[in-house]
């Protein structure tokens, strides 16, 4: 089973993903941007003000594609319970806010469609949902995804993503305390894991 956790910057989710590692010690914790030449790439592009936003999709598009042939793809073969920190998501959410000005169309459906072709769609997706102005102060405005005016339009992505599939979906109130949000989150887990070993 794959999960994802998935929020704006500042949502606790690294936080809640960290902690996670006591509960499910047997899982198999990844992330991205991923810690390979790939994600080196990403990463220049995150700090890079001047980054062309189409060449930032295809950058973090490459890195998933090696992220789900060289971890995600082999742990589910082995029956592993996943569980990534960011995911597919982020880039629709993320990239097509980046790319509002730009000559695509619908940069949302656009970039769920390369995703198509080759990804693999998480079972569940947990979404820390805070709002921007909180998430621009919490993730200290530091590069040019922690804006308060550009989470908002990645806030917006988001509950175009929950409207499309609610039941992949858990939404937690991430404004709560640390504790709370933890605690929120392994019940959801929790729940999740239970119906789908029974077969739901
Ligand atoms: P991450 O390392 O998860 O940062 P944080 O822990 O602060 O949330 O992600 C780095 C930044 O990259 C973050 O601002 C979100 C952004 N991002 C995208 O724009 N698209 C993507 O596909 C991913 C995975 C991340």
């Amino acid at each position: 089973m794959l999960v994802t956790l998935e929020g704006l910057d500042g949502s606790g989710k690294s936080t809640v993903w960290e902690a996670l590692h006591d509960t499910y010690p047997d899982a198999v914790f990844t992330h991205e941007p991923t810690e390979s030449w790939y994600g080196d790439a990403v990463n220049r592009a995150i700090e890079d003000d001047d980054a062309d936003p189409l060449a930032t999709l295809f950058l973090f598009t490459a890195d998933h594609a090696d992220h789900l042939s060289s971890v995600v793809r082999p742990a589910l073969d082995d029956g592993e319970l996943v569980i990534s920190d960011r995911y597919s998501d982020s880039r629709f959410a993320y990239q097509a806010a980046s790319l509002t000005d730009s000559d695509l169309r619908r940069p949302l459906e656009y970039i769920r469609g390369i995703h198509t072709a080759f990804s693999r769609s998480p079972d569940a997706t947990i979404y820390l949902d805070i709002d921007p102005e909180t998430a621009a102060a919490r993730s200290g405005a530091t590069n040019k995804f922690e804006q308060a005016g550009y989470l908002a339009q990645v806030r917006s992505n988001y509950e175009r993503l929950i409207e499309a599939e609610p039941e992949r979906f858990v939404r937690i109130d991430a404004t709560q305390s640390p504790e709370e949000v933890i605690d929120a989150v392994e019940l959801a887990l929790e729940r999740l894991l239970d119906s789908d070993t029974s077969g739901e």
